[in-house]
């Protein structure tokens, strides 16, 4: 492996060499340069010392985002990682739309420094490889329609949202030669991941970090394959990085996906806040998620009156009643006069079945393909598809035994 080559732009002296002491004991990492500066880095990559990648002190005279800008725009192929003193939400804008790969915040453990620099660089590297496989066909590749956005709502809480967007994304892969993809918009609480068992080594904050430079084929790196066909856009890591995400981002992120994929499955937080409105404005469907029990149906009432109150497209509306049991006081029909809206479809409770799939990480669709709950799914995303596109070899696809 080529040794990545570094350069330290950091003015306060004790904790340049603390970086550059850290740095001394990588064997593929290779410090090519030091400056204090922004006007010594300039001159240094000027004579010729281009580095891989550069970690810029955000402090340094001169300003290390105005470095940062400069290097993006003359020298984009050097990753750049902006170091703070301390978190703070204007700096971390102000990194990201300078253009870092990722932002340390100093004091940090080598560990964490390495690991920094080793992913910017094989992301750089990923998008390089990328640029060059790229045939002018390619460059251009349009769908000849866009993809469709579902996007899977409930103000209540553990009615099933992420249960609904993970087993309809892979029962629409399934069902379909289309190309499907899950976000997982619930930026602080995602846990679609481990609904199927990924650990995820990007999530949504990597690809704020590339918005500016966003496109299908740099999106699609940061997605996660999943056995199901289905790629995967998770949620964060790190919690905090949600403050950093906006609704410009989630709408690029939307639209970007949508000349990609032909469906585009959103699993949304419980509650209507303004970084995820382009879930909503975007929406071909919005599936509302209900159970039969009065606190869920009060609140369905309101959320369902916020989005007349916003104007958003009524027939775009479809309510999917989940977890549902015959035995229940509420009917189906109750919902329907109560919500004053048609059920699109029913999906039957099953403890026992869709407890088991979320302990293995496989969703239901897979894992009990027979079951009752999986049959409901598989005509939920047969209606959505239309009979005359729906490929039914595909369904009957045996689970991968479980790990
Ligand atoms: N049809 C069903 N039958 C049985 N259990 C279900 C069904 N649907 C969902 N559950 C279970 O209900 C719980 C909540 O589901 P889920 O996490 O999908 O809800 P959510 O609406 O996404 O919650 P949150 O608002 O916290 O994101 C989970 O334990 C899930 O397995
Ligand atoms: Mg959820």
């Amino acid at each position: 492996m080529d040794r990545i080559k570094v350069m330290v732009v950091e003015d306060e002296v004790e904790d340049r060499s603390t970086i550059i002491d850290y740095l001394s004991n990588v064997e593929y990492i290779n410090l090519v340069a030091e400056a204090e500066s922004v006007e010594e880095a300039v001159d240094l990559i000027e004579e010729g010392e281009t580095p891989d990648v550069m970690l810029i002190s955000a402090l340094i005279p001169g300003d290390g985002y105005k470095l940062a800008e400069k290097v993006v725009a003359d020298y984009p192929w050097i990753s750049m990682i902006m170091v703070e003193r301390e978190l703070k939400e204007e700096t971390m804008r102000k990194a990201i739309f300078a253009g870092a790969k990722d932002v340390l915040i100093f004091p940090f453990t080598p560990a964490k420094l390495v690991d920094a620099i080793y992913r910017s660089h094989q992301l750089e590297k990923k998008k390089q490889t990328l640029a060059r496989e790229k045939p002018s066909a390619v460059k251009t590749r349009k769908k000849s329609r866009q993809g469709q956005v579902i996007t899977v709502f409930s103000t209540k809480g553990g009615v099933g949202k992420t249960f609904v967007s993970t087993n309809l994304a892979v029962s629409l892969a399934q069902n379909t030669e289309d190309k499907v993809v899950l976000i997982d918009l619930d930026l602080d609480f995602g846990n679609t991941a481990l609904a199927l068992n990924i650990m995820p080594r990007y999530t949504i904050s990597d690809v704020i970090n590339e918005i500016r430079n966003l496109d299908q084929d740099l999106i699609e790196s940061y997605l996660i394959p999943h056995r199901s066909g289905i790629k995967l856009l998770a949620a964060n890591a790190q919690p905090q990085m949600a403050e950093f995400i906006n609704a410009e981002h989630i709408e690029i992120i939307i639209k970007v996906l949508q000349t990609a994929f032909d469906y585009v499955v959103v699993d949304m937080p419980a509650r209507f806040y303004d970084p995820v409105d382009p879930a909503f404005h975007e929406a071909d469907l919005l599936f509302m998620i209900t159970t039969q029990d009065v606190a869920t149906l009060r609140n369905l009432k309101a959320s369902l009156a916020a989005l007349n109150s916003l104007n958003f497209p009524k027939h775009k509306i479809k309510l999917l009643l989940n977890k549902a049991e015959t035995r229940s006081e509420i009917k189906p029909k109750d919902v329907e006069t109560t919500l004053n809206s048609e059920i699109y479809g029913v999906l039957p409770a099953d403890y026992k079945l869709v407890s088991s799939s979320l302990n293995k990480g496989i969703p239901v669709v897979l894992l009990y393909p027979r079951a009752k709950v999986s049959r409901s799914f598989q005509e939920l995303a047969r209606r959505i598809i239309g009979d005359e596109n729906v490929i039914p070899v595909k369904a009957q696809t045996a689970p991968e035994p479980s790990k």
